[in-house]
């Protein structure tokens, strides 16, 4: 194999574990957040001149894709229902924006989904519209989308363009036509080339495409195949996820035949070789699981260390505080993680009687704080500085984390990291195994708490 990972690391280390798109991860939040705390959240944002990044969540899809982890709900498209949803979302707007108390300048705005291109062209205005009467949107940031290319029609691509969206995102996940048609999300080459084009032709200034690596009856060939035809169209930006196979949480997972799903060293290789083929396509790898043009702004972030990491993946960090709207919506505000409701019914029914409709969250704790510092560190720039910890912290590093001491000496056992007196830097190895490195880190994992909930890490 072509990996510089032996066997034994591998399955010593591909183990349920979480994508740290949060510190502390989702089973750590609790009703300790609700509407109340929340307010008072948005009030304190309210009284200072901080930033936002404001995330808007469209759960629509028309069609179920069997893979699919994410917040959605599945609806043959019927304009009332995106109306209705719109109608909702704009008493949610109101309230947040009342509470907060003033108008604030919104740097980064992202839709995403489920499938925000469910809306249709007049849906998307006036959602658009809530959005500006009620936030100072500053058209230089980014506005960036979530399409699907199968509803990404281009009178709506127009649209997005011309009421300010500078970046789109696809789901492409394979072009194999096996493996579509399993996935159930049959999606051929040439209408992804023909989105891309028009993206071209409307000048968006980024391109993404999210692909999937362990999906059933993938293999390296088949694979390798796909990123072929993906290089051919040169987006500036790929994700490349793993496959979150976690049928406990999604059941239509359970429709997979688990002898085609690839796992372990099969899985793995297939990531490595598509790395290597994007990289001699000329894609920089970023963090744990995007490429980039070196034109791109995330290559440039990456580079520069201002990576971030939240719910939406990876990302720059053009604002203070991260707002999450609609149902099942996250944000982080104030050092508090809050999270909406999750299901369409309750949504409505708490902005009905006029309350934030937020469920659950996690108020951070001065150790929540640190480790997430040195969690988004390992994640976003696979280093540590131990003296930038003391800068930020104003405590030592090895003091602190005396506990992680043998986390960290197996990790150097295992040539996942070389630690030294100032720095922790992950090694090529490691890179693989990031979400290990990190959950030494993770005080909660350690003491158990709710690791089964996770997908593997490999
Ligand atoms: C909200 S969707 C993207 C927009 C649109 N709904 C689409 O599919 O084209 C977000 C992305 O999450 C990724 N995703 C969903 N479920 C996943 C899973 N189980 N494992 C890994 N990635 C997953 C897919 O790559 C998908 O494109
Ligand atoms: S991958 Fe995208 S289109 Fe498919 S079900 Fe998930 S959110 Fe919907």
């Amino acid at each position: 194999m072509s990996f510089l990972v032996d066997k034994q690391t591998l399955l010593k280390y591909d183990v349920p574990g979480p994508r740290y798109t949060s510190y502390p991860t989702a089973p750590q939040w609790s009703a300790e957040v609700d509407a109340d705390v929340y307010a008072q959240r948005l009030r304190q944002f309210g009284q200072n001149g901080r930033t936002l990044s404001l995330y808007i969540h469209i759960p629509f899809c028309e069609q179920l894709c069997y893979f699919c982890a994410c917040n959605k709900v599945i609806r043959p498209r019927e304009e009332k229902i995106g109306d209705e949803y719109i109608g909702f979302l704009a008493k949610e707007i109101e309230l947040a924006a009342k509470a907060i108390g003033r108008s604030k300048t919104v740097k980064q705005l992202h839709w995403g989904g489920g499938t925000p291109t469910y809306l249709n062209e007049e849906q998307t205005r006036h959602l658009f519209k809530h959005i500006t009467d009620s936030f100072e949107v500053d058209f230089d940031g980014e506005i960036a989308i979530e399409i699907d290319p199968r509803t990404a029609a281009y009178h709506k691509l127009k649209v997005l363009r011309e009421l300010g969206f500078n970046r789109v995102s696809m789901g492409v996940q394979d072009f194999d036509a096996r493996v579509q048609e399993d996935i159930n999300r049959v999606q051929p080459f040439v209408q992804v080339k023909e989105v891309n084009e028009w993206c071209r032709e409307l000048k968006f200034k980024s391109v993404n495409f999210d692909l999937i690596y362990g999906l059933p009856y993938q293999t390296t060939e088949t694979f390798g195949h796909t990123v072929d035809q993906v290089v051919s169209l040169r987006p500036d930006r790929i994700a490349l996820y793993s496959f979150a196979y976690v049928p406990w949480l999604s059941k239509p997972q359970n429709k997979f035949n688990l002898d085609a799903v690839p796992l372990h060293d099969e899985k793995l290789e297939i990531f490595i070789r598509s790395r290597d083929q994007l990289i001699s396509a000329g894609y920089q790898p970023i963090a744990m699981d995007h490429f980039a043009l070196k034109t791109d702004d995330m290559a440039r972030a990456f580079n520069e260390g201002t990576l971030h990491r939240n719910f939406m993946g990876y990302t720059l960090k053009p604002a203070d505080e991260f707002m999450g709207l609609g149902v099942s919506a996250i944000g982080f505000l104030e050092n508090t993680y809050a999270q909406n409701v999750k299901v369409l019914p309750e949504y409505y029914e708490r902005l009905k009687a006029g309350l934030l409709p937020v469920e659950r969250g996690k108020i951070l704790t001065d150790d929540d704080r640190l480790r997430q510092w040195v969690i988004n560190r390992l994640m976003c720039a696979f280093a540590v500085d131990k003296r930038e910890f003391f800068g930020q912290f104003g405590l030592g590093f090895d003091g602190y984390f005396a506990e992680e001491a043998e986390h960290i000496r197996q990790c150097m056992e295992d040539g996942l990291i070389e630690a030294g007196q100032h720095r922790i830097i992950v090694t090529e190895s490691g890179k693989i195994f990031i979400r290990n490195v990190c959950m030494g880190f993770d005080w909660y994992l350690r003491q158990k708490q709710g690791h089964k909930r996770f997908s593997k890490t490999v």
